[in-house]
């Protein structure tokens, strides 16, 4: 295994990304940018990503690296450029430590063959051959290949997919779809052994000492893109990890469980090559993200025709329902009792309504949207305490700094935060306690509670909190 076999069949005009001396990546304007959750990135030409971690404008270049004399030089303490190849029953797996930008994706999903910490790394026999698959499959930097002989197959360790920058959440940029690197000489920038010509990981923190590609250092330099407002309540899509970790799903679901399901198999027979694709898609836009079936696919009226005629029965219906869920497990979706409910809500939901439409004689409404799917009743993230938590720390956390005694107490700055979301929901069928108009009228009342202990329901707050809003409540406001 010392060869990719793709090299063996190189494609014409491959989309390019300029790696600039010292300084930005230049991406072909073809090359789709996108965030974390999988959602369309708006970039003006010519695009300029920040790969020195400065930029106050990330993941665009601000040209912070001049003033920061940003250089892109390999250090020299890099994990050298070895190739490993490990022989299993069905299938060698090859590794390079060199190129591996520590991810964890192996050791998390797959530990019976990646060992973390030990020797050796790799146990093919570990696993059946298709869950190995999926793991080298999903390795973001390419270290990893798969191959019925020693070389690596590039059929079975890469998935052909569009050319794509992926800005990941805290980490490099997931580059995806066989795309070329290149210096401003337009020469091709020299990969490690072994390493895939269909997906690479690029150094967005300025750290790696394998630049330009990601060595892991953005953990070691706890490199951070801005925190989102965490009193927003998150989507469902959100939750889940958006498209990535939907389409991991539907990838599981439509090749582990449907071929060999003698009822589903038939069902799914004459799908197109990109099906995965659609119903994460749709799965997306259900969940309260962005309108990627509608705008790629032709939405409701599309989904609906899919079915019409098709007399889905009971039993395929529930069969669906359970693969899609143990698909879910597989692929590493939150597991809490929140998302589940919703998610499981919705796949029943959205199942019986396909099964409808597809009996004999059904006339769906015409011109129906898409539909919204939202948390179950109140059960949100945050809003009841944990069994698994560090309940201490969750009743008495540090809170938003206090302001000194000659300062004002602010509604937004100081008060909001001390209320979390299960205190909100717990009382959104009276008032908002995260709107100033609503606690200012309900002050006293809430007060009083504060005073004697019974609100929040699961513990009283410390007493400096109580002091915090006792102060706020008595300040001279406005007459209304
Ligand atoms: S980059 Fe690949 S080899 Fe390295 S930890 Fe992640 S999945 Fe494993
Ligand atoms: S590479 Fe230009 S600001 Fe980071």
């Amino acid at each position: 295994m010392t060869e990719d076999s793709s090299a063996e069949a190189p494609r014409t005009a491959r989309p390019r990304i300029v790696v600039t001396r010292n300084g930005p990546y230049q991406p072909d304007p073809s090359i789709a940018i996108v965030d974390h959750l999988g959602v369309p990135i708006a970039a003006e030409t010519p695009v300029r990503l920040c790969r020195c971690g400065q930029s106050q404008t990330k993941p665009y270049c601000d040209d912070s690296h001049i003033r920061r004399g940003f250089t892109d030089a390999k250090d020299p303490r890099r994990v050298p450029d070895k190739l490993n190849v490990y022989a299993g029953q069905q299938a060698f797996v090859s590794d390079n430590r060199g190129t591996c930008a520590h991810s964890g994706f192996c050791t998390d999903r797959l530990r019976s063959v990646f060992h973390l910490g030990e020797e050796p790394f790799i146990a093919p026999s570990g696993a059946r051959l298709d869950d190995l698959i999926n793991a080298v499959r999903k390795c973001p930097s390419g270290a990893l290949g798969i191959g019925i002989g020693p070389a690596r197959d590039a059929a079975l360790s890469d998935i052909n997919r569009p050319p794509q920058i992926e800005v990941s959440k805290d980490g490099p940029y997931r580059v995806t779809g066989h795309v070329e690197l290149v210096d401003e000489d337009g020469v091709a920038i020299a990969q490690n052994a072994g390493a895939s010509q269909e997906h690479v990981s690029l150094c967005r923190c300025g750290a790696s000492l394998n630049k330009p590609f990601c060595s892991g250092m953005h953990w070691n330099v706890e490199f951070h893109d801005p925190v989102p407002d965490p009193l927003r309540e998150p989507t469902l899509f959100e939750w889940a990890g958006g498209y990535p970790a939907l389409l991991d799903m539907t990838r599981i679901f439509y090749s582990r469980y449907v071929p060999e399901d003698p009822l589903l198999g038939p069902l799914f027979a004459g799908m197109s090559s990109d099906h995965p694709e659609r119903v994460a898609a749709w799965l997306s836009e259900v969940f309260g993200g962005p309108r990627l079936y509608t705008e790629r696919y032709g939405g409701y009226q599309r989904m609906v025709s899919q079915h019409i005629g098709k007399e889905i029965q009971p039993v395929q219906r529930a069969l669906w329902a359970t693969y899609m869920v143990q698909s879910a497990d597989d692929a590493g979706l939150p597991s809490d009792p929140e998302f589940r409910a919703a998610f499981v809500a919705y796949i029943e939901w959205g199942s019986r309504i396909a099964m409808e439409n597809s009996g004999a004689g059904a006339k769906p409404p015409p011109n129906m949207p898409v539909p919204r799917w939202w948390w179950v009743c109140n059960a949100t993230p945050g809003t009841r305490p944990s069994a698994l938590a560090d309940n201490a720390q969750t009743t008495n956390d540090a809170g938003p700094a206090l302001p000194g005694s000659d300062e004002a107490v602010l509604f937004e700055q100081h008060i909001r935060p001390l209320f979390r979301p299960m205190d909100r929901n717990s009382m959104l069928f009276a008032f908002d306690l995260w709107k100033e108009e609503d606690v200012t009228k309900h002050r006293q009342a809430i007060l009083t509670r504060l005073q004697a202990g019974t609100m929040p329901c699961d513990g009283a707050w410390p007493a400096e909190r109580v002091a915090l809003f006792a102060r706020w409540a008595s300040a001279p406001r406005p007459q209304a």
